[in-house]
């Protein structure tokens, strides 16, 4: 009997790697990783080998765990292992492997950043584990070498606090043959705010140079470009205190920045058409835009600061708009060739496949909406050089994938 307790925890005890993620510190010679076991390590230590053959994993990252509590009724424990690789070089690519003594990981690569290349970014939001139908698409674009890495401007699985978290884990695990291949940068939309934004704040692992190093906002430079990531349910949950903090990050986050290119991306959508024949007019949206007394509103900011492009969701269609300042666009000859943009160019891209979705039909067309498509998708963003940008929507509807409404940028 005595012998059957000792035996039982081990029996039970699940410390198979799961959910295997990379992603970018803002540190380009670094590479994180992430994962997660159910069970807790005790007296090991989890870690990363990595080297430049599948079977000479000859260097060793060590990670930190963080046990959290899933904020359902059962109050599941969950463990994060996060470890970094470092002294990377720019073009090169690398194998690794993740776990401890107790269990690894099947043996992933990657190819290092090189920011002297053309950056190719797959942007999206609202991509769920059930009708996740980008999921596939974006797994094989990744094994095709047709991404650099992923950004998903929020709502998640659907949600991942569901179910005890399961959901949150199947989703994980169903897009781990993409995420340990290339980078995933997440943040939060209105379906991660749950037990103040639990599942994000414990599953991933962003650049720690927001306010809060939770994941929650940050920004990230990659050769031209600068990716700022900007959390609007500070704004949608009332969170003024927080809202504020950002604000003044984003202020000096943009100041202080010197890339050729810009790109601000949140989950709720600043201006978009729907069935109101005033666009998107709900309150928590046009708060994040224009601000209040007690909110300030960021689209005055990104004006100033000359963002190139800002991208959200959280209406589960896609639709790209005219440069634009306060709504009103600036409309030139070539809808699809943009010469030195007059304000921010604005697209939402909440297509990837969820639950409910809107075609172009059902929404009444903004004087500054050029596209509305009603097909399943993400968009791909390239980075040619200092001058030249393109974005294309990715139809994943159809197996082949095909590139609809292409768009380019040339600046000065
Ligand atoms: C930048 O990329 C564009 C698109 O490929 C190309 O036409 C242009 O010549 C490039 N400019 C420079 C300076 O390399």
């Amino acid at each position: 009997m005595m012998l059957l307790f000792l035996i039982l925890p081990i029996i039970f005890a699940d410390n198979r790697v799961e959910q295997v993620h990379l992603s970018l510190s803002g540190n380009m010679n670094a590479m994180v990783v992430t994962w997660l076991t159910q069970s807790p390590l005790p007296n090991v230590t989890p870690f990363v080998s990595y080297g430049l053959s599948a079977d000479n994993l000859k260097w060793t990252g060590k990670a930190t765990t963080t046990k959290w509590a899933d904020e359902g009724h059962i109050g599941v424990h969950r463990y994060t292992h996060r470890a970094t690789m470092r002294n990377m070089e720019a073009g090169t690519k690398y194998y690794y492997s993740v776990g401890s003594s107790q269990a690894k990981s099947k043996v992933f690569y990657f190819t290092q950043p090189d920011p002297s290349k053309p950056l190719r970014v797959a942007i999206f939001g609202d991509l769920s584990v059930y009708k996740g139908y980008s999921i596939k698409p974006l797994i094989d674009a990744t094994h095709s070498n047709y991404l650099d890495f992923v950004i998903h401007i929020g709502d998640l699985a659907y949600d991942m606090q569901d179910d005890n978290g399961n959901v949150g884990d199947d989703y994980m695990n169903a897009i781990e043959d993409m995420t340990a291949y290339i980078p995933y940068m997440v943040f939060p939309g209105n379906h991660e705010v749950s037990h103040n934004f639990n599942h994000m704040v414990n599953r991933f692992t962003m650049p720690k140079n927001g306010v809060y190093d939770n994941n929650l906002f940050w920004s990230l430079d990659y050769g031209n470009a600068h990716f700022v990531a900007i959390n609007s349910e500070y704004y949608a949950e009332g969170m003024s205190k927080e809202a504020k903090a950002q604000y003044e990050w984003l202020e000096n986050d943009l100041k202080n920045n010197k890339a050729k290119w810009t790109f601000v991306l949140l989950h709720r959508p600043m201006y978009c058409s729907t069935q109101s024949s005033k666009g998107c007019d709900d309150f928590q949206d046009t708060l994040t835009r224009k601000g209040n007394a007690l909110f300030p509103g960021i689209e005055q900011l990104l004006i100033d600061n000359k963002v190139d492009m800002v991208f959200y969701g959280h209406k589960h269609t896609y639709e790209r708009m005219w440069p634009m300042a306060h709504g009103v666009p600036f409309k030139t000859a070539d809808p699809s060739y943009i010469k030195n943009p007059a304000g921010p160019v604005h697209m939402l891209t909440g297509a990837a496949g969820c639950h409910t979705h809107l075609g172009p039909s059902d929404s009444i067309p903004q004087s500054f909406s050029i596209t509305r498509l009603g097909n399943y998708g993400y968009t791909k963003l390239k980075v040619f050089n200092s001058t030249h940008i393109s974005t294309h929507f990715i139809d994943t509807s159809v197996k082949v994938g095909d590139f609809l409404d292409k768009f380019y940028i040339q600046k000065n």
